[in-house]
């Protein structure tokens, strides 16, 4: 009868063990075969899955242009391939004005996932459009907090395997006190034998808190449950770049460094070429110094790093071969599974930036203004009306809605977003 019920018992943890291998084994391979986030999270900062350019060229039609070789040495080390003097190689490198593709961090068949999504990319993906002039040495940085899961995972993984070679122990030593025909006197549920083991343990029990505790791991779970909030972010950057100096006191346009914000999901960064189009005369020789984040920093020593990265010497004026991509820390991040486009708040619905971004030519430093919660979206969607003005579109819906429809939506005079169907979960999820 005991025996019965201990079997069941072991054949419960079982199963939950195996449960969780089988989660952690789903988590990590979702986490490296999904093309789709691979995509993304590598190569979408310079490619578009369509025909149009970002930073490199559109990707459309890639595996029937290369073989699966070509592109694996490629994606790996394009650097090497120019190098061994590749024909193909050598063209693009030269179309492209000699800018190199940064190595990628996949393997194969994380590739393999990379290029099955992107000939079948999920519909309406055409990417993002950038209008900088040639190439670019971008790389805008993202956290991927999948890591964190599976990291999760593990570790419950491994508790439930402590637990499970616990129990089993108890049990044979329940079964060899009954043998002898003595009384077994240990814990025998789970919760005795849990505060057996703690007691047992002590050290590794403070080991693991502090382990816990310093070794970053509550920092990862912060960054696991944020999803999104994140006010007041401020990531150090590599260049110390004030958006006071040049959105602020050189009046400089934000549609000149982000110029796709306007008709495309994403605002981008700009690629250090456009910066050259002024430093290549404002080379720092003034000697000033300027503030940033509350520190003095040298407009020399700054301006000489976008030279470093684009391997340019300024007293020759002459490019060398050995550009370095310089790594942006993305300040803003929205999680996967929002949708949200740059071109309709800014052009349809003519947002300015300041409204979500807040004063950014009085910042040395972007931060994050806003909570990018649900909450601050639906808000203002519900307080916003939409500009119906000359807007061909409108007008047109506007004669299609029955007057009882246009009394109920439009009684107070103003279509707002939510009325108009930003309040669709659809709308903002993917
Ligand atoms: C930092 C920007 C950047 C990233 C990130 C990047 N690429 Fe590129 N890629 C380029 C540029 C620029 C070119 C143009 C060729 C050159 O000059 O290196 C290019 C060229 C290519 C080409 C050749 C295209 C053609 O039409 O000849 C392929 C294929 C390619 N990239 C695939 C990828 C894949 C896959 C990823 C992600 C794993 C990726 N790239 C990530 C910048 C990038
Ligand atoms: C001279 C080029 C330039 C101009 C002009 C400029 N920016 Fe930027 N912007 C950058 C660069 C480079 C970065 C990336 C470095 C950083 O985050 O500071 C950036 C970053 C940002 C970010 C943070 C992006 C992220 O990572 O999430 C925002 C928001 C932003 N800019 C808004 C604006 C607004 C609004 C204006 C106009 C008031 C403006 N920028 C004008 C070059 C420019
Ligand atoms: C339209 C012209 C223009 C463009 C484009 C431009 N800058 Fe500047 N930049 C300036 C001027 C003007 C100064 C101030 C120089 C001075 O006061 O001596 C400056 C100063 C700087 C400084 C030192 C002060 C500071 O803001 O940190 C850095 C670093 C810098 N620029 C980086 C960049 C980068 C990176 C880009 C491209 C994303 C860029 N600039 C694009 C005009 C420009
Ligand atoms: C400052 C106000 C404001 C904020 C904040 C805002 N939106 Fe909007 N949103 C608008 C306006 C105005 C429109 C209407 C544009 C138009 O005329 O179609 C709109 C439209 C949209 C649409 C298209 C709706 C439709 O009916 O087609 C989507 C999707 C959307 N917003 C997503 C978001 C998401 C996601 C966020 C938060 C990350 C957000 N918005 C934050 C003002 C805002
Ligand atoms: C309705 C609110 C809203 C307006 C208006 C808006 N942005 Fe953004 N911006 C966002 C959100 C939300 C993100 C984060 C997007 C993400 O993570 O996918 C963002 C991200 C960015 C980024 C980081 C790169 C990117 O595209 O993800 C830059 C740069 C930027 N915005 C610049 C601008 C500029 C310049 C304007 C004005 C021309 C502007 N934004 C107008 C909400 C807004
Ligand atoms: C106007 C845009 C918008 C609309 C409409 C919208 N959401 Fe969201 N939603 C967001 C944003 C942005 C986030 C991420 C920020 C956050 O986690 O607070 C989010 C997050 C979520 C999350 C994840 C929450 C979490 O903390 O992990 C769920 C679930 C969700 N939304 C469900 C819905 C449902 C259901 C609807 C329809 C009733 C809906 N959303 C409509 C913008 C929107």
């Amino acid at each position: 009868m005991n025996k019965i019920t201990n079997t069941t018992k072991r054949n419960t943890l079982f199963k939950v063990t195996l449960f969780c291998l089988s989660f952690l084994f789903l988590q990590i391979n979702s986490y490296s075969q999904d093309g789709k986030k691979l995509f993304k999270a590598n190569c979408a900062a310079c490619h578009s899955v369509g025909s149009n350019k970002v930073v490199g060229p559109g990707l459309q039609g890639i595996s029937e242009k290369y073989d699966r070789e070509w592109l694996g040495k490629w994606i790996k080390n394009s650097g090497d391939l120019i190098a061994s003097g590749d024909g193909d190689a050598k063209a693009i490198f030269e179309e492209y004005n000699k800018v190199i593709m940064p190595p990628q961090p996949v393997d194969d068949s994380q590739i393999d996932a990379i290029l099955e999504y992107i000939s079948n990319p999920s519909d309406g993906e055409a990417g993002p459009v950038a209008d900088v002039a040639g190439a670019s040495n971008v790389v805008v940085e993202e956290d991927n907090s999948t890591m964190v899961y599976i990291f999760a995972a593990a570790i419950l993984l491994l508790v439930i395997l402590v637990f499970t070679l616990n129990r089993t122990g108890l049990f044979l030593r329940e079964a060899v006190a009954k043998n002898e025909g003595q009384e077994y006197t240990g814990p025998t549920t789970l919760w005795q034998s849990f505060r057996e083991l703690m007691r047992k343990n002590q050290g590794i029990v403070a080991a693991v808190i502090i382990v816990l505790f310093f070794g970053g791991l509550l920092d990862l779970m912060d960054g696991a449950f944020k999803i999104g909030v994140h006010q007041g972010y401020k990531p150090e950057q590599p260049i110390k770049f004030s958006h006071k100096i040049h959105a602020g006191d050189d009046k400089i346009d934000c549609n000149y460094c982000h110029s796709s914000a306007r008709h495309s999901k994403t605002s981008g960064i700009p690629s250090l070429n456009v910066c050259m189009n002024c430093h290549k005369a404002i080379d720092g020789s003034s000697g000033k110094t300027f503030m940033y984040d509350g520190k003095q920093y040298s407009m020399t020593e700054e301006i000489q790093k976008i030279y470093d990265y684009l391997d340019y010497d300024k007293e020759t004026q002459t490019y060398g071969d050995n550009p370095t991509p310089v790594k942006w820390v993305k300040v803003h991040n929205l999680p996967d599974h929002v949708f949200f486009s740059h071109e309709q708040h800014v052009t349809v619905g003519e947002q300015k930036c300041q409204t979500c971004h807040g004063p950014v030519e009085e910042m040395e430093v972007v931060d994050q203004h806003a909570p990018l919660t649900m909450k601050w979206c639906v808000e203002c969607h519900k307080e916003t009306a939409v500009s119906t003005e000359g807007n061909g579109y409108y007008e047109e819906m506007h004669k299609r809605m029955t007057p009882e429809f246009k009394d109920k939506v439009m009684g107070d005079g103003v279509l707002t977003v939510k009325e108009n169907g930003g309040w669709e979960c659809a709308k903002c999820h993917y």
